[in-house]
């Protein structure tokens, strides 16, 4: 796996939200090169995180890339709020009920990358009239809402059929996976062809979070 710089990204939804600041500064003294950050509606999916202006201030401990999940229904009324907060990376969903294309094409005019992501059970076969608009595809191995949850294996079928098709346009689109990423499936999860991997759980309940990204990046 050497010959990829596999990015990892960690998900601040399993750190110690009473002391946020310092988790930053912990991702940001790691080798991990994103942070990603969970934003929750109640509506979209069934929990409630954290919006644009605790990210505004997190931006003050970190110079890392900010990776933004937005799993909100109606993310195009808030794209420039969490642009102008300090996020690198904005993914919206497939599933909400908007015009992709323009969705993305709105995040890329403010300077910002696209992200586009799938839930588990949606399929990936209109992917290709959407890369040349994104800078990078986000297949989600767990129904989102909370972290630590059990690892969908099918989603490496469809990291398979997406690093195909990626590869095929010749456009540069990172292909991530979000959910359940640990030392146990990383080695799959790489040949599959992901090359960004988010991890919360898996990181924050090491005892050596540094020495865990490091790990995890190496497998
Ligand atoms: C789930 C979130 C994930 C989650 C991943 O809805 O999108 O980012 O935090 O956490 P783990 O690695 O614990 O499954
Ligand atoms: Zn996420």
């Amino acid at each position: 796996m050497s010959e990829i710089n596999h990015i990892i990204s960690p998900s601040i939804l399993s750190c110690d939200f009473s002391r946020l600041g310092e988790e930053i500064k912990k991702i940001d003294a790691s080798a991990a090169e994103y942070i990603h950050i969970d934003v929750m509606d109640g509506v979209f999916v069934p929990n409630i995180t954290l919006g644009h202006p605790v990210i505004k201030q997190l931006r003050k401990f970190s110079s890392k890339v900010f990776d933004v999940h937005l799993m909100i229904i109606n993310p195009r009324k808030y794209i420039e709020a969490f642009a102008g907060a300090g996020a690198d990376i904005i993914g919206i969903h497939r599933e909400i009920n908007d015009d992709i294309t323009s969705c993305l094409t709105t995040i890329r005019k403010l300077g910002l990358k696209s992200c586009l992501v799938y839930n588990p059970d949606t399929p990936v076969n209109d992917l290709e009239g959407f890369l040349p608009y994104t800078d990078q595809i986000l297949l989600m191995s767990v129904y989102p809402g909370f972290g630590g949850q059990k690892f969908i294996r099918s989603a490496l079928v469809k990291g398979k059929e997406c690093r195909k098709l990626i590869n095929k346009s010749g456009l540069a689109v990172d292909l991530e996976i979000d959910g359940g990423v640990g030392f146990d499936n990383a080695h799959e999860i790489k040949l599959a062809g992901f090359n960004v991997l988010v991890s919360g759980h898996t990181l924050f309940s090491a005892p050596d979070f540094k020495a865990a990204v490091q790990k995890l990046k190496d497998i």
